[in-house]
């Protein structure tokens, strides 16, 4: 089964708080990225896997595309994190993805100057 990896536990980048102020979310709280561009949200992980899922909302009009990196490496740009209708309304963006056994370091970085989705945890599944 997969692992959680709850946002409460990731590092953000200057800016960005931990909140709970949007019901719905798992655990205590979720990842709430500052609003600009490079914005991130980073977490550490143990491979291996092969499917990452980030649990997220998005209470505007418009999709918060990220970056991602493994350990430092861009393996995908401009993932939409689109529309969920309502900050309460959470929903997933699931990515194919191989992670070597061991740890890893997976960081998600805003491209636009709205920063990233309000992100509430990344599951690994093998
Ligand atoms: C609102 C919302 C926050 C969200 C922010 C944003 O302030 O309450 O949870 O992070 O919008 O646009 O990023």
């Amino acid at each position: 089964g997969a692992s959680r990896y709850e946002a409460e536990a990731a590092t953000l980048s200057a800016g960005g708080t931990i909140d709970s102020n949007h019901a719905g979310f798992s655990g205590t709280g979720f990842a709430n990225g500052a609003n600009a561009v490079g914005s991130s949200v980073e977490w550490q992980v143990t491979g291996p896997a092969s499917t990452l899922t980030f649990g997220y909302a998005n209470g505007t009009a418009a999709a918060r595309p990220v970056d991602i990196t493994v350990d430092g490496v861009v393996v995908a740009t401009g993932v939409p994190f689109p529309a969920t209708g309502a900050w309460t309304t959470w929903r997933t963006v699931v990515r194919s993805l191989v992670l070597s056994a061991g740890p890893h370091t997976v960081r998600l970085t805003a491209t636009t100057a709205d920063g990233p989705a309000n992100l509430d945890y990344l599951d690994v599944s093998p």
